[in-house]
């Protein structure tokens, strides 16, 4: 029988290894795209993907202030930015795996799908290019700590859909293209060639996640006849621990389809009178 797209994605989600769980998905992702562009699409399926995906036992999970804090002037500085780079990649590829295998009960157009599959895949080469680089440098994936709690925006989002796409695409993807120029910047700096074009690679190809995470809420907030806006606002106030920080790359979030009135309001804390919800 036929594995369905769902049943795909949960594959990928409990494959430990990085670049085992990305060259899985890059396979799968290969075969939807080349059945739908032969007019057979997969099946979407359902399956039951898991609260938290497989990881590898390194890099070790440590909390945002545990983590020991490097120069990006010096080698290791340099180093500990492509780490956290490629861990954020391999978030990343299971959050949109996640998001494939997850919300299959909400009807959505085939193309949903095919945009995610094609951001998985994207997320996977971005995690390769990455570790290609840290094992060019003399280090690995895994030979330094990594950010805890980067799965926390899914756990929270975990039976919203609308929440889901508020959160991961179009706030923590949509920071990725205002941070992005300037690890760059880091790279060309110390005349490193390989990270500087690996990390153009990404930057070009990060918009059109945050655009797909922008098509599909305002797809499904005209669906239900919601205003994009405050729906946008309401969710990530809920979602989202904290407010926005500017500077924010207003040319790429345009051409993802982000506008201005989107995020600024969001760079301050709510002010609506109430005291803040209990979580
Ligand atoms: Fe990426
Ligand atoms: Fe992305």
């Amino acid at each position: 029988m036929t594995q369905s797209l769902a049943e795909r994605a949960v594959e990928v989600l409990m494959t430990a290894d990085g670049r085992a769980k990305t060259a899985l998905g890059r396979r799968h992702a290969a075969e939807w795209l080349a059945a739908r562009a032969a007019g057979t699409p997969l099946p979407i399926g359902q399956a039951s993907p898991p609260l938290r995906p497989a990881r590898p036992d390194a890099p070790e999970l440590l909390s945002p202030r545990d983590m020991p804090r490097r120069r990006p002037g010096s080698t290791m500085g340099r180093n500990a930015l492509l780490h956290a780079v490629a861990h954020i990649e391999l978030n990343a590829v299971d959050l949109h795996w996640d998001i494939i295998a997850r919300f299959t009960h909400v009807p959505m157009p085939l193309g949903f799908y095919d945009d995610w599959v094609r951001a998985a895949d994207d997320e996977a080469k971005h995690f390769n290019l990455m570790c290609d680089c840290l094992e060019a440098a003399g280090s690995h994936y895994g030979a330094l700590p990594a950010h805890a709690g980067m799965w926390r925006a899914a756990e929270d989002t975990v039976d919203d859909l609308f929440g889901r796409l508020a959160v991961v695409p179009m706030v923590l993807e949509a920071r990725g293209l205002d941070v992005t120029p300037g690890m760059i910047a880091v790279f060309e700096k110390a005349g490193e060639a390989g990270p500087v074009e690996a990390l153009k690679t990404i930057y070009s190809e990060e918009v059109s996640h945050v655009a797909y995470g922008s098509k599909w809420f305002n797809w499904l907030c005209g669906r239900d006849g919601l205003d994009p806006k405050d729906t946008f606002h309401s969710l990530v106030r809920r979602y989202f621990h904290g407010v926005l920080k500017p500077p924010f790359n207003e040319e790429k979030r345009a051409d993802a389809g982000l506008p201005p009135d989107f995020y600024w309001p969001l760079t301050e804390p709510e002010t609506d009178g109430f005291p803040p919800e209990n979580s």
